[in-house]
């Protein structure tokens, strides 16, 4: 069962994202010993990393502990405007002070495939004791487009050729950039996934997901297996 918060706007959105981050953190921290979270891309978690990054927020998090991946990345230079890691670095990373090894940006510079398998590796090597494992993120952050895509796994994407993989390179929007994306089998696999979406724009969509019959987009097939499923939306995007 889905855990609902409105929110009035896109910035009471942001700060209580924030303080979702940093409770997170401090969980898995004193659980576990470390924090391992993918990050959404997209512009609608850029207030909410500033305000990680914010002095209302950093201090709470042991940022020692944290390991900072990403969910998906568009197969761009990691200066490009587009690039979800340039985003990251300028709202978040750069006001936070993570050692650098703990940084794990996927290497946009490799074919998209290999890319793919390079970034599959690296969440291994990092995340799994034995050699082979499904990774499990403490927190994945998603955000979720008009059209019900999340990550960059978007409707039409043909999902049963993601089987057994956990990283996967994808057509990505129309006319956009390939992407590179989780797949559902890591996705789900978290211990907690958090849906950051704000907008009016989305609530067509977002009502698929929640209430719709299936087929449901990709955003509608997040249920993690052992996990906690959160939606922190502003009222316009839950048609308030
Ligand atoms: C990306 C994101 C993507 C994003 C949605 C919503 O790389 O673009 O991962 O899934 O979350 O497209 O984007 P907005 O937050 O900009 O509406």
């Amino acid at each position: 069962m889905a855990d609902v918060r409105v929110y009035s706007n896109a910035s009471a959105l942001a700060r209580a994202a924030a303080g979702f981050f940093a409770e997170e953190a401090a969980l898995a921290v004193a659980s576990r010993g470390r924090f391992c979270v993918a990050l959404a891309g997209g512009s609608t978690p850029v207030a909410a990393y500033e305000a990680v990054a914010s002095k209302h927020f950093a201090w709470r998090i042991d940022w020692s502990r944290v390991h900072i991946f990403w969910g998906d990345e568009r197969c761009v230079p990691p200066d490009h405007p587009d690039s979800n890691y340039a985003m990251a670095k300028r709202t978040l990373l750069s006001g936070a002070d993570i050692p650098e090894p703990n940084i794990h940006p996927m290497r946009t510079d490799l074919p998209p495939e290999d890319a793919a398998e390079d970034y599959a590796a690296e969440l291994k090597r990092v995340m799994c004791e034995t050699g082979d494992c499904i990774p499990r993120f403490d927190l994945v952050l998603l955000g979720m487009g008009a059209d019900g895509h999340t990550a960059s796994l978007f409707p039409g994407d043909d999902l049963s050729g993601h089987e057994g993989r956990i990283v996967v390179a994808t057509r990505g929007e129309r006319g956009g950039h390939r992407r590179l994306t989780l797949t559902l089998s890591v996705i789900n696999n978290a211990a907690c996934v958090a849906f950051l979406v704000s907008g009016v724009e989305k609530e067509p969509a977002l009502t698929q997901v929640l209430r719709g019959a299936p087929p449901k987009p990709p955003a509608g097939l997040v249920s993690p297996k052992d996990g906690r499923l959160v939606f922190f939306l502003d009222s316009a995007a839950a048609g308030f």
